[in-house]
């Protein structure tokens, strides 16, 4: 609509590379960046530290409702005065625990206006699963990401590599297809290409080529509003 500040939502399954997208797109712009999936991911370590169950609907909302979480300098920090929790974020144990969390609807419902207070001028850049469907329908461009799921294990692979962590090829195939299937079933939010969204499948195209693609889609929405 018009006037509306501008925002670009990225969904995609995991390990598709929405995140490296989304950040360097909104670099390019100037824009905001939003990774939701951090947010779930903080949810899932502040509930753990907290000692709540992951299937305690009524207090994962409560605590997510008030989430001391903030984005700033590329970091998350979690807390006053603000611990730095990127890192521990990434733990393959955290995003299993926040894939099974965000199936709840009181969870999702209660980050609903945290992530919507992120559009902010001079626009936003937001990657997740539910970005384009749900948290901003009315968003100027859509983009819904995919590779195969044998691309996205090896580049799986390759970065625990480069981190020192070893890992199994088969056994991140099948945490990966795991993960998808929980976020592509579940009920409340799904994981799906909005309606109005573009396909990209990213899978034979090098990160410069799909930041290329998503600017020329950029300047199409805008000379076509
Ligand atoms: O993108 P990610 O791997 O960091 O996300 C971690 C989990 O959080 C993922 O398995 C599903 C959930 N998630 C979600 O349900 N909705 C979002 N918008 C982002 C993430």
């Amino acid at each position: 609509q018009a006037g509306a500040v501008p925002v670009i939502t990225i969904d995609g399954p995991t390990a598709s590379g929405k995140g490296t997208l989304a950040s360097r797109v909104a670099q390019r712009l100037g824009y905001h960046h939003l990774d939701s999936g951090a947010l779930y991911r903080a949810c899932a370590l502040a509930a753990q530290r907290a000692g709540i169950a992951p299937d305690d609907e009524p207090a994962l909302a409560a605590l997510a409702a008030a989430l001391p979480l903030r984005f700033e300098g590329g970091r998350a920090w979690l807390g006053t005065p603000g611990e730095d929790v990127t890192d521990r974020l990434r733990e393959e144990a955290i995003g299993q625990m926040a894939s099974q969390i965000a199936a709840l609807p009181a969870l999702r419902a209660a980050l609903l206006d945290w992530q919507r207070r992120c559009r902010r001028a001079p626009g936003l850049v937001t990657d997740g699963r539910d970005m384009g469907t749900v948290i901003f329908p009315d968003a100027q461009l859509k983009v819904f990401l995919t590779a195969s799921a044998a691309q996205r294990a090896e580049r799986r692979h390759r970065q625990l590599a480069a981190a020192g962590v070893s890992a199994t090829l088969p056994a991140l195939l099948a945490d990966l297809e795991a993960r998808d299937a929980r976020d592509r079933s579940r009920s409340s939010a799904p994981l799906k290409a909005a309606e109005d969204a573009r396909q990209l499948d990213n899978s034979a195209l090098s990160i410069e080529a799909s930041v290329e693609q998503l600017l020329r889609w950029w300047d199409d929405a805008q000379g076509g509003a």
